[in-house]
């Protein structure tokens, strides 16, 4: 439903979009996921058709975002990184303006239903000036939603709004996903991994990685850790750690030690019987996760 190919764009000689290719399809919730500048917005605004990029495609439903764009825009709706307001105009008349504009045959019936479903309704005649930060972020999620269509943009759907709404807009986004290709951005990567069928990581304008949640948590995860606090005796146990094959660096923190292992490798048996041997206990050894958070921030602060 959306396939993109080598997409370039630059800004003066800033490189904002850098090759980048992908596809989403129907039904499949994809998420574009990078942090501040890394080019999630660019490739947003080309996709649907707001400026053209200096190299390569893109197409929406078949139809290519430049050659085509009146038939590529009619097949998707776009919420923006801000949502543009007419402060003076009710949520009704809005999204009815917007129907019309997307030749809607019942523009005001058509707005009801979609409030409706952005659940929206008991404020259909509040001015939007009222309305508070997350409503209007429905509002902006029912206008790109007017015109029913199968593809779906959403330029980071939560930013700024609170925890109880931010649960609400993901809910929709995966009740979304149901019947409709959905395009969604964000710089969080729970929320990439929670809402998404697959993310595409994206930093300075390039693809760094992209597959399902749980292939890049595999792909990401590092090396492992062990934390271990050794007893029995007091000294040397550093240096025991550091002879076990497959250790690559032993960190004293509290009463034990932080010992990274090399990827793949398993050294806890290898662990117990070297500590015992040489008159210690084990008193603890447990796995320290790397949090999903700090694997991106990891290979983001590679690429630096
Ligand atoms: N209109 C513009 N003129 C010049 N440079 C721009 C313009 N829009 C974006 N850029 C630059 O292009 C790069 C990509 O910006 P973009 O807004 O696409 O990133 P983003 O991933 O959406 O970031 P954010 O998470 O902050 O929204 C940045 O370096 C940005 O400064
Ligand atoms: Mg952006």
């Amino acid at each position: 439903m959306i396939e993109v190919k080598h997409l370039t764009k630059r800004y003066g000689t800033r490189l904002a979009v850098d090759n980048i290719s992908f596809k989403a399809g129907a039904g499949e919730i994809v998420g574009l996921l990078g942090p501040n500048g890394a080019g999630k917005t660019t490739t947003m605004r080309i996709l649907t058709g707001f400026m053209p990029p200096n190299g390569g495609s893109a197409t929406i439903a078949g139809f290519d975002v430049m050659r085509n764009s009146v038939k590529a825009r009619g097949q998707v709706g776009y919420l923006p990184e801000r949502v543009p307001v007419y402060p003076d105009m009710t949520v009704h008349g809005y999204v009815a303006f917007w129907a019309k504009l997307r030749g809607a045959p019942n523009p005001r019936a058509q707005a009801d239903q979609v409030l409706e479903r952005v659940q929206l309704s008991d404020r259909r005649n509040t001015l939007i000036r009222n309305l508070s930060k997350g409503m209007r972020q429905r509002l902006g999620l029912a206008q790109a939603l007017v015109h029913n269509p199968p593809v779906v943009i959403l330029d980071e759907p939560t930013i700024g709004i609170d925890p109880q709404q931010v649960i609400e807009v993901r809910d929709e986004v995966r009740k979304l996903g149901q019947d409709h290709t959905v395009l969604l951005s964000t710089h969080i990567l729970s929320e990439a991994e929670q809402v998404c069928d697959r993310v595409i990581i994206i930093n300075k304008g390039h693809i760094v990685a992209q597959g399902k949640p749980a292939e890049l948590r595999r792909k990401l995860q590092p090396e492992m850790h062990l934390y271990v606090v050794l007893g029995g005796k007091r000294d040397g146990g550093e240096k025991l750690l550091r002879s076990i094959s497959g250790v690559e660096a032993v960190e004293a923190s509290g009463e034990g030690f932080n010992v990274r292992v090399k990827k793949g490798a398993d050294i806890r048996t290898e662990l117990i019987d070297k500590a015992l041997r040489a008159g210690y206990n084990i008193q603890e050894m447990r796995p320290v996760m790397m949090t999903l958070e700090n694997m991106f921030l990891d290979i983001i602060g590679r690429e630096a």
